[in-house]
């Protein structure tokens, strides 16, 4: 079949890797892609948001089977257009989309189904947002509604935090409309960690945890980014973990979409916090992470493009996933400056002797091609990736590929899995 992957991110570009070796896959495209991506897909100039340009490259070349990675096209219905024109596709249609699209509806969800999560509550209004916060004391988290480019999040350590982080969203707009409406929630001590089900409107099937490292500076300091890098297996979610998961979270959330009328079809993520009362939903998010996406399909021994077609028809039922009994751990490289102002179009060299070692990958996350140059082309450049038997070894191993790449302008964080390490 003609495969058509949307995105143009490390995630993508491990997606278009992996769908790339399944004797499914007779031709693969990637919209708009990247320089890393051209190495496995073809690629076509049409954004990822640009919906209609995305079904009439579809419908005018044959695409058989079409794989979303962002959110944005998601929640812009691009799974229900490419439906409508006969072509199947993978994730959740625009109604589905909303349990990412809209944390109101997450949480409104979640209380109705007793699903866990933390105490909250939602307004359309300063004043009555801030009188909560009176009454509820720090610290506290304040979190715009709609989707903010993972940036609506603010954690307060006390109630002038939290009155400020009000008035920046409401009143000072700084996410535009996705902050008309806010959340307010409970603070939750516990350990983060990611956990990843392939759904198919009526059932789920596990993938495995991953961890992801947000902030970026060594030691988990400074300001949030998209993820600095990430490793997998998290050993947090330990198989005990992963079944209370499966029980109290995955499960009860399928049925609750199918019972509203809203079935859900595609890769349910559940950002958790594992605590001591067990795991509570920090957020959901309606397709993979990135990236956390990459260390996942390293280990990925089954076909994937099988399971996101049986996804998209209701059939998981007949597919059973094999995971690799070792760990994966992605660095990310970023451009000298993210997540603030950082210049584009520095030159990388030496990517092929990294990507030449033994159990490594490195997947393009913001890179342009230019006369057999390979350029950066973004803040989060390059997710150097490296499998092995122990997390211990693959953090050896992603470092050394690493040091191997020739970018000055480049940086990554030195202690990625840590945790991981420390525990093993
Ligand atoms: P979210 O996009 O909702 O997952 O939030 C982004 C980040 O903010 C999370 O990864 C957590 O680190 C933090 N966070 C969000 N909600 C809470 C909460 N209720 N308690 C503690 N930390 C939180
Ligand atoms: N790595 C976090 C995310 O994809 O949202």
């Amino acid at each position: 079949m003609k495969v058509l992957v949307v995105g143009s991110g490390g995630r993508e570009h491990s997606l278009c890797w992996a769908i790339a070796q399944s004797p499914l896959c007779d031709a693969l495209v990637c919209a708009p892609g990247n320089a890393g991506i051209a190495q496995v897909a073809e690629c076509v100039d049409v954004a990822a948001e640009d919906v209609d340009g995305l079904v009439a490259y579809a419908t005018g070349n044959g695409v058989d089977f079409v794989v979303v990675g962002p959110e944005s096209a998601l929640v812009a219905g691009v799974v229900d257009r490419m439906e409508e024109a006969g072509i199947k596709a993978f994730g959740p249609n625009a109604r589905a989309a909303v349990l990412e699209g809209s944390k109101g509806f997450m949480k409104d969800l979640c209380g109705k189904y007793g699903i866990p999560t933390a105490e909250y509550g939602r307004f359309d209004e300063p004043d009555a947002a801030k009188e909560f916060i009176l009454r509820q004391g720090a610290p506290i988290v304040v979190k715009a509604d709609g989707l903010a480019g993972g940036k609506g999040v603010i954690v307060c350590r006390n109630e002038n935090e939290a009155y400020a982080a009000i008035d920046h969203i409401m009143i000072e707009g700084a996410f535009g409309t996705s902050g008309d409406e806010v959340l307010i929630e409970e603070f939750l001590e516990g350990e983060e960690a990611s956990f990843f089900a392939l759904v198919d409107g009526k059932r789920a099937v596990p993938l495995i945890s991953a961890q992801d490292h947000k902030p970026v500076y060594d030691g988990d300091e400074g300001p949030n980014t998209g993820g600095m890098g990430a490793y997998s297996p998290a050993p947090v979610i330990t198989p005990a973990v992963a079944k209370t998961i499966m029980d109290r979270v995955i499960t009860p959330t399928v049925k609750a979409m199918a019972a509203e009328g809203r079935p859900y079809k595609g890769v349910l993520y559940a950002g958790l916090m594992i605590g001591p009362e067990g795991p509570r939903v920090l957020e959901f998010n309606a397709r993979f992470g990135d990236p956390e996406c990459q260390p996942l399909m390293m280990l990925l021994e089954s076909d994937l493009l099988e399971a996101l077609v049986a996804c998209a028809e209701g059939s998981l039922d007949e597919v059973t996933l094999k995971w690799r009994d070792e760990s994966a751990l992605l660095v990310v490289m970023a451009t000298e400056g993210y997540p603030g102002y950082y210049p584009k179009g520095s030159e990388i060299r030496d990517l092929d002797k990294a990507d030449a070692l033994d159990g490594v990958v490195v997947f393009h996350a913001g890179t342009k091609g230019e006369n057999g140059r390979i350029l950066a082309d973004g803040g989060r450049v390059l997710g150097v990736t490296a499998r092995a038997p122990t997390v211990a070894a693959a953090q050896k191993l992603a470092y050394r590929a690493v040091d191997t790449i020739d970018w000055p302008e480049g940086f990554c964080r030195r202690d990625i899995g840590w945790r991981a390490v420390g525990r093993s």
